[in-house]
């Protein structure tokens, strides 16, 4: 497996070929999707409620953000990594520079995400001109999810789609090297996707972008508290798990864990203390 570059993801746009997005946010899923074939880790905020039980993104702290990216950095490295930009850390240029320096220098993550679209600008701009590499995201953006009325789709009248082609120029403008749309409907993701020359990264928005993400715990089936209508489970991981667990539990009971083949069986002399 070959690492993507920042150069790839306008490459790859215009050459038609496709490529796979997932979340990851620590080290032993980081090596797992290293060792598939999907090309990019999101180290996403959604943590906050994969990882830390949280009912949206808003409480995750940059400290949490760092706590994350390392292991799966350390994990994963034939992937490109993204690490996402908490709520409350980009609030002017200026502090959105400085938590974007700490996430690069301190967990070596390959660009950071942000939320919002032409209001960012200033921000975008000002991460770029520090010589980082920024990832756009627009549509619904759950860090604000409750200004847009709660988790809705988005662009769903001719004015709200056209902001989202108006964002995602704009964006394109200020540097960005791809952009997440999420939650649209598909004529509006293939417009936005249509729009720009850098690759819009499909959450949701349906199959004219020009890659999909999704989190993992939600594709392979092992988060339980809420599912969208977007996401497909491909595997009933957290079925399995429980299967697993049931099992020990049970030979537990019985006694047939652990067997020989689980014990060290060097025979010992035990003196008699007892
Ligand atoms: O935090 C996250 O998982 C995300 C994806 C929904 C793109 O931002
Ligand atoms: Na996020």
């Amino acid at each position: 497996k070959v690492k993507m570059t920042v150069g790839d993801f306008k490459k790859f746009k215009k050459e038609g070929k496709r490529f796979s997005f997932v979340t990851a946010y620590d080290y032993t899923t980081a090596t797992i999707v290293d060792e598939s074939d999907c090309n990019i880790i999101l180290v996403g905020d959604s943590l906050g409620m994969i990882m830390l039980g949280y009912k949206g993104t808003e409480s995750v702290t940059m400290d949490d953000m760092v706590h994350h990216i390392r292991p799966v950095v350390k994990g994963a490295p034939n992937t490109w990594i993204i690490g996402d930009m908490p709520f409350g850390s980009y609030i002017t240029p200026e502090i959105a520079v400085a938590n974007a320096v700490r996430l690069i220098k301190e967990t070596n993550c390959d660009c950071v995400k942000l939320e919002g679209g032409v209001e960012m600008l200033p921000q975008i701009k000002a991460i770029v001109g520090a010589g980082i590499n920024v990832m756009g995201h627009i549509g619904l953006t759950p860090q604000t999810a409750s200004s847009l009325g709660g988790f809705k789709v988005q662009g769903g009248t001719p004015e709200s789609a056209a902001k989202l082609i108006k964002d995602a120029i704009e964006l394109e403008k200020a540097g960005c090297f791809s952009i997440v749309l999420e939650c649209v409907p598909s004529g509006v993701g293939k417009a936005v996707s249509e729009a720009v020359e850098i690759p819009i990264l499909g959450i949701g928005a349906g199959p004219h972008v020009d890659c999909q993400v999704l989190v993992t715990q939600d594709l392979l089936g092992m988060y339980g508290d809420f599912k969208p209508k977007f996401v497909k489970q491909f595997a009933q991981v957290r079925q399995v798990m429980i299967e697993g667990l049931n099992e020990f539990h049970k030979e537990t009971l019985e006694g047939t864990f652990p067997s020989p083949e689980f014990s060290f069986n060097k025979q010992v002399d035990i003196p008699k203390l007892y």
